[in-house]
């Protein structure tokens, strides 16, 4: 078996070869996405948990639907109501939840951290849905599968990832990957959405966006993310679109067969023009929302797997 994970908390921890058999098996559940009959029993008899304390709507839809398609008994929590307004702490909740047996727990939480140590609560398989500006596993898978579809392969690409470097768990995510995957990737953007240690990473860095596109394979745009700013990280969202929003000039200098990328949800004419967001024969944002789905089927059927035979261990011991 390729995929050792007890859980999915980070692309850190993953070996490129448990990178490759997410997207192998996801590959298979995109098949299976667009035939009528949609299900599969990968996940009957389990419980899976979504807690979400921040907002969200295409990564909770996508795990939600993720999880009802492979038969698993699928509950959102709705965090915004629940005790923890009244006092209760992340590892309370996570305890109580925990009471309940459930397989399955989808984490996102605005704090960095907060999912790895929910995860050492909790006796059941954690994915991290986002957690602050750390990491967002699956979406970086995502968008690793829609690249591999969209050219073919993914290794040795130029990548660039464009914006709000500084705020983004995605971006995060997505240079760890494709560094993992052997592939050029550079960060492009102002130097006040460049976050600290960014030559600890192995990427290059562009101010300019024209620089930075030229004869790229991959171009991708990041959300200008204001609720993580705390102060004047930018002059103004004309200015901020004059240089750096992707519009069909910047795009130019790209290579001809270049494809946009964003993980929504999208400003558009704040970092993306929307011509060029709905342009499909270079915008594949749609593609990454399909594809949302599969790589979370395959996410959770491979935790499962391991948490059955991980259990399965555990009563033989028993049993002994
Ligand atoms: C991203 C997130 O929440 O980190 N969105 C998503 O998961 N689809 C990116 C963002 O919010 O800009």
């Amino acid at each position: 078996m390729s995929f050792r994970q007890k859980h999915l908390l980070g692309i850190e921890p993953l070996h490129p070869t448990e990178i490759t058999a997410v997207l192998d098996l996801a590959d298979q559940y995109v098949d299976l996405n667009r035939q009528a009959m949609k299900h599969a029993d990968a996940l009957t008899g389990l419980t899976q948990i979504n807690m979400f304390f921040e907002n969200s709507t295409r990564t909770q839809a996508s795990f939600e639907l993720a999880g009802k398609r492979l038969g698993a008994d699928v509950m959102n929590m709705a965090m915004q109501a629940s005790s923890i307004k009244k006092g209760e702490t992340l590892i309370d909740t996570a305890l109580t939840l925990n009471a309940m047996h459930p397989d399955l727990l989808v984490v996102r939480h605005p704090h960095s951290g907060a999912v790895d140590l929910l995860a050492q609560k909790v006796n059941c398989a954690v994915l991290n849905a986002g957690d602050g500006r750390h990491e967002h596993p699956t979406q970086a898978l995502l968008d690793a599968l829609t690249i591999r579809r969209a050219k073919g392969r993914l290794h040795r690409l130029n990548i660039a990832i464009c914006g709000d470097i500084a705020h983004s768990r995605v971006a995060r995510s997505n240079i760890i990957l494709l560094g993992k995957m052997e592939n050029r990737v550079r960060l492009v953007g102002p130097p006040t959405l460049m976050p600290a240690g960014i030559s600890e990473f192995g990427v290059e860095v562009y101010d300019d966006m024209r620089e930075g596109l030229r004869d790229v394979d991959v171009v991708m745009m990041l959300r200008l993310q204001r609720e993580r700013m705390d102060g004047g990280f930018i002059p103004s969202e004309r200015e901020y679109f004059h240089r750096f929003g992707l519009d069909a000039e910047k795009l130019s200098y790209a290579k001809d067969d270049a494809i946009v990328m964003h993980p929504g949800p999208m400003n558009r004419g704040v970092e993306i023009d929307g011509t060029i967001a709905d342009d499909i024969n270079r915008s594949v944002i749609q593609e990454q929302v399909e594809m949302g789905v599969a790589v979370r089927m395959a996410a959770m059927d491979l935790l499962a797997r391991n948490l059955r035979a991980a259990r399965e261990d555990t009563a033989a011991g028993v049993m002994a």
